[in-house]
């Protein structure tokens, strides 16, 4: 990845304020979190406006559960080091980013959002015939684009908001980046990286418009992002003229899927809230060993000496995240034969699931214990995202003519 540019490289991503996080979120979500933070310049934020387009009626829970989520983050290891850690809220950019994409954003690319009516039909309890519901996705877009974030970890469910927000990008650049005199500009631009830069660019140029070869679109853009005596707005001349376009003002991000394992719930159903079938990140080891222990198993196994097949029991799924090969091949046998009871197959899980669990519960209540250092870390991750928002909307606002010159 690396010819990548830094901007393609940086990571967006948010989760709504869900309280305290359980094992599904470790596992879907924030072990992948940790890598990246290594690997990217990441963004992770708490997305409380979010929260508010279903639970509008009933705001007073989200401060504190944005909190426990973060000192959740914080207690699995994300790092304010390397990630910059904050609050949606606490930017206003996002706001005026969405409200300005809500103007060239047509309404069936918003109603044809397949969660739009799944979550309508999901939660109908709520009214969710509200505008601000429909513009959830469009808020993401705003989110991602105002980081101008080239890739943005999530779950299946997920992908068709980053879809949109390509297409979103997409049309921007189509109507503000095409600014007067576009392709002279472009070329005087060519012509500052030099004589033998601007040769590569032309040919790369033509094999990617002609041909469509991605490999010299990739090597184009890092040609581009290399040039360090460019100015941002010549870099995104030259980003656009290479595939065809206006100036690329808000990049097109990419949806970077979670390689995770699937964390099965107590029952064997994907671990979520709305199931009870959770163990939470921060349950007290006593309750966590009891869950596991009733549990439910194979139902054939009725006494200690019945059969069962660990294909039909949700232990045998806590296996595929938590035991190596050896284990699985005697839960396989054991089961099988009876030759293993039900409890003795679940204490290495019960093993397993505390070793993961207590050095977070210890992190987790040192930071709890010191709201004061929590709270320094989102401001400092707040200062910081907001400092990148207050860049891009500067070029947006100057893109849609939005600044005057008195
Ligand atoms: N919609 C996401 C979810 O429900 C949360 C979210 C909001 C998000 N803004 C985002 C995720 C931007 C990635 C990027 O999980
Ligand atoms: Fe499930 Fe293990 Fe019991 Fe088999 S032995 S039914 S896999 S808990």
């Amino acid at each position: 990845m690396s010819s990548v540019s830094a901007q393609h490289a940086r990571v967006l991503s948010g989760m709504r304020p869900t309280g305290q996080l359980h094992l599904g979120h470790y596992h879907g979500v924030l072990k992948n979190w940790l890598e990246l933070q290594h690997e990217y310049e990441c963004f992770f934020f708490v997305a409380d406006w979010h929260a508010l387009t279903t639970h509008y009626d009933d705001p007073t829970s989200i401060p504190d559960s944005s909190r426990e989520m973060v000192i959740d983050w914080l207690a699995a290891g994300l790092n304010p080091g390397s990630a910059t850690i904050f609050v949606q809220s606490r930017i206003p950019e996002h706001a005026e980013l969405h409200l300005l994409l809500s103007m060239m954003t047509p309404l069936g690319w918003l109603e044809r959002v397949p969660t739009y009516k799944d979550q309508q039909e999901r939660l109908k309890e709520r009214d969710l015939a509200t505008y601000g519901f429909l513009g959830y996705p469009l808020l993401q877009s705003a989110d991602i684009l105002v980081y101008k974030a080239g890739q943005v970890p999530v779950g299946e469910d997920q992908v068709a908001h980053v879809e949109l927000t390509r297409e979103v990008a997409r049309r921007f650049n189509h109507l503000y980046g095409r600014e007067p005199g576009f392709e002279e500009r472009a070329e005087d631009a060519k012509r500052k990286m030099g004589k033998k830069n601007a040769k590569l660019f032309d040919t790369l140029k033509r094999r990617y418009q002609e041909q469509g070869d991605a490999e010299a679109l990739a090597v184009a853009r890092a040609l581009i992002e290399g040039q360090g005596n460019l100015t941002l707005a010549d870099r995104e001349r030259l980003l656009g003229y290479l595939e065809g376009g206006g100036r690329v003002i808000l990049p097109e991000p990419q949806p970077l899927l979670t390689k995770a394992s699937r964390m099965p719930g107590l029952d064997g159903q994907k671990m979520s809230k709305s199931y009870h079938n959770t163990i939470a990140l921060r349950d007290p080891p006593a309750v966590v060993e009891k869950a596991l222990r009733t549990m439910p198993t194979d139902p054939a196994r009725v006494r200690r000496t019945d059969p069962g097949d660990p294909h039909k029991c949700p232990v045998w799924q806590f296996h595929q995240v938590y035991s190596n090969d050896a284990v699985r091949e005697w839960v396989q046998t054991g089961c099988r034969s009876a030759g293993i009871g039900c409890l003795d197959c679940k204490q290495p899980i019960i093993d397993g699931v505390l070793a993961e669990l207590l050095p977070i519960q210890a992190r987790a209540v040192e930071y709890a214990a010191q709201p004061e250092l929590v709270r320094s870390v989102l401001n400092e991750g707040c200062e910081r995202a907001r400092d990148v928002a207050r860049e891009t909307m500067e070029e947006v606002r100057h893109a849609m003519s939005l600044v005057m010159a008195i």
